[in-house]
């Protein structure tokens, strides 16, 4: 069932909840590692990247348990310091691990996560912060074994806001000897999410929101009971899918504040929202064309890009969208120009020439958010569109035909 027909010019009607972010979840999860105590986690959301971070703590010795909406962790069983490639290699969020295992059992061996589609995505800031804290580190065989008997608390300064080298070293310092300083930390508020995960479990996490971080290390930690903040992602394509089908739909269940760049984008581009404490609300509007620049939060975010880029097609005048975060991250742009979209591409950046109609052709998902951009596009084109490889979409958009069929749209999984 990897393929998807979608019928468009599509109407959308009513509202749609956002789920909790996957994005936050994923060091959470990685988090759960760091305890000995029960741990529950509310409305974990049904995706595969979820399912893997969760097999990913089983395989290590963590029970886990469903009850409901609610899923229940015993991590003081873990037995195994060992992230095994079979798990890892489906997933480069299991690296999130290697902070946790590290600091509690003082040592680690993760499988290096493979690069993927948009770009080699290497873990050197993680490595060489790890490294100041005292760690051991050897690459092996393509596994990360990492040893310390203690980590020491310093300062810490990124080379860049990496999201997955704060979220790494943030947990690494959790039970470190002293105070630990960020500096140059990312601020996306999934960091935030998981440093107040932190504290909540009795850690002692500060400068929480800002770039630079402080985490005093802390001898134990308590039970705790959480629940994720709404996936901003998820909701930004929402909100597009909503602009690109000329559609009166309410978005809710998330912080719009947690897309500011993106809705200030938006409605300088024309479109009439309507913005409340924690939904947003799309009214048909005419969309005229913008410039965008991938950047890290509080910038636009590049999880948004090939969205905005779909967005884009169909707004008029030459939309401009400079990619900075990853290196190839435009694939789903000769997939929309088989829609009958105009985008040119010169190194990291995109020529949108807008005001097409988009038609009905049979396409390819490559990476997670191209995927999120055919469907877009697949809403605004005339006729049926086939999206091939819609596994992709799994990995981060929950129920995704569901939500979409309660908006009104034509959506059907096929086997072909
Ligand atoms: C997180 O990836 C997200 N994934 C990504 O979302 C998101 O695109 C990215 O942050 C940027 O916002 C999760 O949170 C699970 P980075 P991460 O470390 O942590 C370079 C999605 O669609 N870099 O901030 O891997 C790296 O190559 C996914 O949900 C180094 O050079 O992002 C990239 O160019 C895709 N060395 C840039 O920094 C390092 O040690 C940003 O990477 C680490 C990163």
């Amino acid at each position: 069932m990897d393929k998807m027909i979608i019928k468009g010019p599509a109407k959308l009607n009513g509202e749609v909840s956002i789920s909790r972010a996957k994005n936050a979840y994923l060091p959470i999860l990685a988090a759960v590692l760091l305890s000995d105590k029960k741990i529950t986690l509310k409305n974990l959301p049904e995706l595969r990247d979820i399912k893997t971070m969760i097999k990913l703590l089983q395989n290590l010795g963590v029970e886990v348990e469903k009850e409901g909406n609610l899923t229940h962790f015993n991590p003081g069983t873990l037995s195994s310091h060992e992230a095994t490639y079979d798990l890892v290699k489906t997933m480069r969020a299991s690296i999130f691990t290697l902070g946790p295992l590290l600091t509690r059992l003082k040592k680690a061996k993760v499988s290096l996560p493979g690069g993927c589609a948009i770009g080699t995505r290497p873990i050197d800031i993680h490595l060489t912060n790890l490294e100041k804290m005292g760690a051991k580190i050897n690459l092996e065989a393509g596994y990360v074994e990492a040893d310390c008997p203690q980590l020491k608390g310093t300062t810490l300064r990124l080379s860049f806001p990496s999201v997955g080298a704060t979220e790494n070293l943030m947990m690494a310092a959790v039970f470190a000897e002293g105070e630990t300083v960020i500096e140059n930390a990312a601020r996306e508020p999934e960091i935030d999410d998981l440093a107040n995960f932190l504290n909540a479990m009795g850690a002692k996490v500060s400068g929480i929101g800002s770039s630079t971080i402080k985490i005093e290390g802390v001898k134990e930690l308590h039970e705790v009971e959480y629940e994720a903040i709404g996936d901003r992602i998820e909701a930004a394509t929402y909100v597009m899918a909503g602009l690109i089908t000329n559609s009166e739909i309410t978005v809710k269940d998330f912080n719009p504040h947690h897309i500011d760049f993106v809705l200030e984008v938006l409605k300088d581009m024309g479109a009439k929202l309507e913005v409340g404490e924690n939904f947003v609300k799309t009214y048909p509007s005419k969309l005229k064309h913008a410039k965008i620049e991938t950047a890290p939060y509080p910038g636009f975010p590049t999880d948004a890009q090939a969205q905005m880029l779909a967005l884009m097609t169909i707004a008029e005048g030459t939309s401009v969208v400079a990619e900075h975060i990853f290196e190839n991250r435009f694939m789903h742009v000769p997939e929309l120009n088989r829609l009958g979209a105009k985008v040119d591409l010169e190194g990291n950046v995109a020529f949108v020439e807008g005001g097409h109609a988009l038609k009905a052709a049979p396409v390819m998902c490559t990476d997670l958010r191209a995927s999120a951009a055919l469907i877009l596009a697949a809403l605004s084109a005339s006729g049926d569109t086939l999206i091939d490889r819609v596994y992709h979409l799994d990995r981060g958009y929950e129920k995704l035909d569901e939500k979409l069929s309660k908006l009104g749209a034509s959506v059907k999984r096929v086997n072909e």
